[in-house]
């Protein structure tokens, strides 16, 4: 097996993911989480974006510097991709020095090939883009063909790239053996673009822009396209002493792939490597072009205002289910439409239904006849057998090619195959008549393997999940080599646990109404507490002491964040008394206003007033501190205002 480079675009932080830009980075980790498990010595590199007069703009707009703008909204791409279990191996931001010293490096190396001159640069510009078009591809009204909003006049001295010089270079990039753009729709489009003629681009912007100051230039920074670009390599030590990381994944003999959306293509499959051809470094042996999550037939997008924010899906379905769906629903490369209705019908008719239901199936019928323990006698001739071994060799091809939706309806297919073979044996009527007998321990022990491979093989896109479904039926919890996806590994004789349900299944009519209660959600694996030990004697109190504390229901009655702050809101509470308290919480990471307004909470009554930000607290909700992050407490039903709590 070889080396294995994959990357994400480095994303803007003019705002907070949504769920296209999960939807690339899911991807991504799924890929490389696929390919350490056939043996592969991966890399995954994702991070941020941090330059740029967009991000400029939303900072001035927040009244804050451009860099506290990027740390806050990093901070949250972190939590986000904790969350939904990515792997990756690196995290680049712009704004590091390892950055900077690789983007002076490619400047150096390009400016060596003789391939910079300066120009006077006029054109529209599109800040959301950071890029000029000209009037041909402009909307009515100069507006954006991406983003639809208005576009700048912009006009000054520049550096300039010789992109026209790299035309026969990139066209023979694209006429080789192994296709440089995938998929091949994507390939034809930047094949016939490159055709039509290259025009030089410039790579640098006058004034003090928040960027990277131009190498030998005064009062410019270099464009943030090549400056963006170069994270892809900045973080494997380009321009640094250590080159050990360059070597090892950027060379001729390994895959390097750039994943990007279909908005970002010419700047990936037509810039990219012809600044790397010009810098004298291997271009990506493959650029990966996925297409867009649409609303109402538009690219979901901030600028657009149409966005998914799957913070919603996660709590009720949790992580590994919002994975799936992306993967599942999507064939890599066409635009998909995102909907809730899809996505219930989904989760209850593959999860809750062909997934959930076999295993529990599988888990209750052998503990049962089997003395709570996995079948005692496997089977090594059954029609199982080849329909795993197809069904892994379709999941291995598709994943080879981006066909994610393909690899898992292989494993779909597998899991159905297993269902007509217990419906055609029945081993719950055999075990009444016959009772545990050899029969009836082949059957479910072929059930359970067949639900083994396609649970491993599941790993890569819903690793939580596929730990867990592994643990109940008795198989090892983390898959670590491609080979067990070969027939024949599901332990005998081993004790089963009591199975949990792992989806249970969701009213999709209440759940489209906004309903609470419309799902019973299977939470994302949280990772218990540790284990305490009692509190000391000398850290007891008497009741007395514990009296002293007023601790009273209030409702809550507006609430709103306090601003410069990330964490606090400022609440008005009824506690039942004549007027409302304020209280100040550091909650606002956690809950939006709209989920607290209306909310019954706990609070410590007879605290000494406090001054937070200027804003003064008159007593203390309470919240459980999961690692930190508060989980309000409440009543278990509704209770009038200012009842004690005892
Ligand atoms: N910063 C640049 C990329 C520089 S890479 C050297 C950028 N950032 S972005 O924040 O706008 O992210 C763009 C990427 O987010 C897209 O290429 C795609 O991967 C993802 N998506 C954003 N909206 C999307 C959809 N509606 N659908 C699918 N993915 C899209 O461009």
């Amino acid at each position: 097996m070889g080396t294995f480079y994959i990357s994400t675009p480095i994303y803007y932080v003019n705002d907070l993911p949504h769920i296209g830009h999960i939807y690339t980075t899911v991807v991504a980790d799924v890929v490389a989480r696929y390919r350490r498990f056939i043996g592969d010595d991966v890399f995954f590199l994702t991070g941020t974006d941090e330059h740029g007069q967009s991000i400029m703009k939303a900072a001035e707009r927040l009244g804050i510097e451009p860099q506290e703008q990027a740390d806050r909204v990093v901070s949250r791409y972190h939590e986000h991709w904790k969350t939904l279990g990515i792997s990756h191996d690196d995290f680049v931001r712009t704004t590091e020095a390892r950055h900077r010293v690789a983007v002076e490096e490619m400047v150096r190396r390009i400016e060596a090939s003789g391939d910079f001159y300066t120009d006077l640069h006029e054109g529209w510009y599109c800040s959301s883009c950071e890029s000029f078009y000209t009037e041909r591809e402009l909307l009515p009204g100069h507006r954006c063909p991406t983003h639809e909003s208005e576009t700048e006049w912009q006009s000054e001295e520049n550096v300039f790239f010789r992109l026209s010089k790299y035309q026969d270079r990139l066209l023979e990039l694209y006429a080789g053996e192994t296709p440089f753009v995938i998929p091949p729709s994507r390939a034809n489009e930047v094949r016939s673009f490159v055709e039509g003629g290259l025009k030089d681009i410039s790579v640098s912007r006058a004034g003090l822009g928040w960027g990277i100051p131009f190498p030998g230039r005064e009062n410019e920074v270099v464009y943030v396209w090549l400056d963006a670009l170069t994270n892809y390599l900045s973080a494997l030590g380009l321009g640094s002493d250590d080159a050990s990381k360059l070597d090892r994944y950027w060379h001729e003999g390994g895959t390097r792939i750039n994943l990007i959306g279909k908005d970002i293509l010419r700047f990936h499959a037509i810039w990219w490597p012809a600044f790397l051809m010009s810098a004298g470094l291997p271009v990506p042996s493959t650029v990966a072009i996925h297409g867009w999550w649409l609303r109402d037939d538009k690219k979901i997008s901030k600028s657009v205002g149409n966005i998914v924010r799957p913070d919603e899906l996660i709590e009720t379905f949790g992580p590994d289910a919002l994975r799936y769906f992306l993967l599942r629903e999507m064939v890599f490369g066409q635009d998909a439409s995102f909907s809730d209705e899809a996505f219930v019908d989904r989760f209850n008719s593959d999860l809750a239904n062909d997934l959930g239901n076999t295993v529990s199936r599988l888990v209750k019928l052998s503990r049962s006849s089997f003395d709570g323990k996995t079948p005692p006698e496997a089977c090594s001739d059954n029609p199982l057998i080849a329909a795993a071994e197809s069904a892994v060799a379709g999941y291995h091809e598709a994943m080879g090619e981006f066909a994610f939706n393909r690899a898992l309806a292989s494993l779909w297919k597998l899991l159905s195959e297993t269902n007509q073979y217990l419906v055609a044996r029945e081993p719950w009527k055999l075990v009444k008549s016959e009772g545990p007998s050899a029969s009836v321990s082949r059957i479910l022990w072929n059930g359970l393997e067949a639900v083994r491979i396609v649970t491993t093989a599941l790993s890569p896109v819903m690793p939580t999940t596929a730990a867990s479904i592994l643990a109940a039926i008795g198989g090892d919890a983390v898959p670590v080599e491609r080979d067990t996806l070969a027939w024949g590994r599901t332990p005998l004789d081993q004790p089963l646990a009591e199975p949990v349900p792992l989806f249970p299944r969701i009213d999709k009519a209440a759940f489209l109404s906004g309903e609470e209660g419309a799902a019973a959600p299977p939470k994302a694996a949280a990772s218990p507490a540790p284990k305490q030990a009692p509190a000391q004697e000398s850290d007891m109190i008497t009741i007395e002491e514990f009296f002293k504390t007023q601790l009273k229901m209030a409702t809550i009655l507006t609430a709103e964040r306090i601003e410069g702050t990330d964490k606090l809101v400022k609440l008005m509470v009824d506690l039942g008394e004549e007027s409302e308290r304020t209280l100040v919480a550091g909650i606002a990471e956690q809950y939006s206003a709209e989920e607290l307004v209306g909310r019954q909470i706990a609070v410590v009554a007879n605290l000494k007033p406090a001054k937070l930000r200027g804003v003064e607290s008159q007593g203390m909700l309470l919240a459980a501190s999961v690692d930190g992050k508060p989980v309000l407490l409440g009543p278990d039903s509704q209770v009038p205002n200012g009842t004690p709590v005892k």
